[in-house]
């Protein structure tokens, strides 16, 4: 039997994938991704006082916004890059995971980590740490699956000989500072430190989880993927060591940029604007690099929907480090903080890039895990058209809404004329999630019909 006729259920002796596992991932990731959107649609349907769950404690949108974001970062990008990481560290490392049996415990027992922080935080066991809502009884057994995650992906990437390409040396950073991010963030402020101290881990931690976990996978899976998909060598190796050694040094400063204007002491909002504008500079070579490697290549994005995906999600990465190097000037920041401006760079970038990455990258790999064409490739356009121009429309929406909040704010104007001037944007956020949902739900049918097509070609192959 070959590669190709062998049935997307089966992994076969001696093949580097668990291509099963890397399914399970990806299915898990989806659900999540729905039942965060689902979480998504209701807090922005309160938003426009519309709340169909009134009275009812455990369904109150406080505990769905923090169950949309949660299911995002530890349900949809953490499962889709677990999944993808199934598939690329062994073809890289040319050898499997340390374990295969570890990898489908770790499966098993991250999705009981996850619900247990959904179902936790619906019954009011939310830990008051943004980001760090599980509930403090589930902290341990993450921090525990973190650490397996690392050993068995990084058993693997040491064995490799002569020089490593630099997905691995991301993939390797991205372990080891995802675990000791998760024990800071988790463990610090809530037995150790308090105040301003525990204000100012949180800070490092929120912006760590993006930069030192979120981004160097992300980044490390473009590195990977780009290339294959244009059949080509990255521009510039020279420029990748640039951006991921800029990453490794100026990242871990930056997160108390979040925190400006506020107790914390000013050497440290000092220092952490001086490390941001660094890390600019750094992010700026990684995307330069990017571009330089699709010179003379641009036609490909009509026709290669995943590269579409990957290089879509670039041009908005641009877009939220050009914000980002607004943000982190005092002046500009004392008119957007608190504003919706915030909210809707935090969709740029969570999915404006790295959801619209793992989209493209699950693109790309389904018809190769289930040994089919896809069921229907308009279908495929059109999830990347509602979910690419939804996002657009609702960051872009919420980012200007930002700018007019912080300046009926700056003028003094009664608290109820700002909220009046943000229902009509709210609004329109409402529509353009729902087309993010729409995108998603197209998606999953695809799949399924996909795996449909696959189940009955396997026993004909047979
Ligand atoms: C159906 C689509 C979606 C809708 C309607 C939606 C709506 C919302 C709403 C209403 C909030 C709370 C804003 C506030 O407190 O003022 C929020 C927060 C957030 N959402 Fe979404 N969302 C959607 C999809 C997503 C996706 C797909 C992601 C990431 C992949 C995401 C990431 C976030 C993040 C990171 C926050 C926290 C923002 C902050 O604290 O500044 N959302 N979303």
């Amino acid at each position: 039997m070959t590669e190709t006729d062998r049935g997307a259920t089966t992994t076969g002796p001696g093949e580097l994938v668990d291509r099963p596992l890397v399914i399970w991932y990806f299915g898990a990731a989806l659900a999540y991704l729905l039942i965060s959107m689902t979480g998504g649609l209701l807090m922005a349907l309160q938003l426009v006082r519309w709340n169909g769950f009134d009275g009812i404690e455990w369904l109150s949108p406080g505990r769905w916004r923090m169950v949309h974001t949660n299911a995002v970062a530890y349900g949809f990008l953490a499962n889709s890059f677990l999944g993808a990481l199934h598939w690329v560290v062994p073809r890289l490392a040319l050898r499997p995971v340390l374990s295969p049996r570890l990898s489908r415990l770790i499966f098993w027992a991250w999705q009981a980590i996850v619900l247990a922080t959904a179902v936790g935080i619906l019954l009011g066991q939310a830990q008051g740490l943004e980001w760090g809502e599980t509930p403090v009884w589930v902290d341990p057994a993450a921090l525990l699956g973190l650490l397996l995650v690392a050993v068995n992906f990084l058993a693997p990437i040491v064995q490799t000989r002569g020089p490593m390409y630099v997905t691995l040396w991301y993939f390797m950073a991205a372990f080891i500072w995802t675990f000791l991010t998760y024990a800071m963030g988790n463990f610090i402020p809530e037995y150790f430190v308090s105040g301003t101290s525990a204000g100012a881990v949180g800070g490092l931690f929120i912006h760590d989880l993006v930069g030192l976990f979120v981004t160097p996978i992300g980044w490390g899976l473009m590195y990977y993927f780009v290339p294959i998909l244009l059949h080509k060598p990255i521009w510039s190796h020279g420029l990748s060591l640039v951006g991921f050694w800029g990453l490794a040094f100026f990242y871990p400063l930056t997160g108390i940029h979040h925190f400006l204007y506020t107790p914390i002491p000013m050497f440290l909002q000092y220092g952490a604007i001086v490390s941001t504008i660094a890390v600019e500079m750094v992010v700026t070579t990684v995307i330069v690099n990017f571009f330089g490697t699709l010179r003379g290549s641009g036609r490909m994005l009509a026709t290669n929907l995943p590269l579409r995906w990957f290089y879509t999600g670039m041009v908005f990465y641009a877009l939220t480090c050009l914000q980002c190097a607004m943000q982190t000037t005092l002046t500009f920041q004392a008119l957007i903080h608190f504003t919706d401006w915030v909210v809707g760079h935090a969709h740029l970038v969570m999915y404006g890039v790295f959801g619209l990455w793992m989209q493209g990258v699950m693109t790309y790999l389904f018809p190769r895990l289930l040994h089919t064409e896809w069921y229907s490739p308009r279908l495929c356009a059109w999830h990347y058209w509602l979910s690419a121009v939804g996002l657009f429309v609702m960051a872009s929406d919420l980012i200007l809404l930002g700018v007019f909040q912080g300046y009926s704010w700056a003028a003094l104007q009664p608290w109820d004329a700002s909220i009046e001037i943000s229902i009509p944007f709210w609004v329109v956020r409402v529509f353009a999630g729902l087309a993010m949902y729409a995108g998603l739900l197209v998606f999953l049918y695809n799949i399924y019909q996909t795996w449909q097509v696959s189940r009955r070609q396997v026993p004909a192959a047979a």
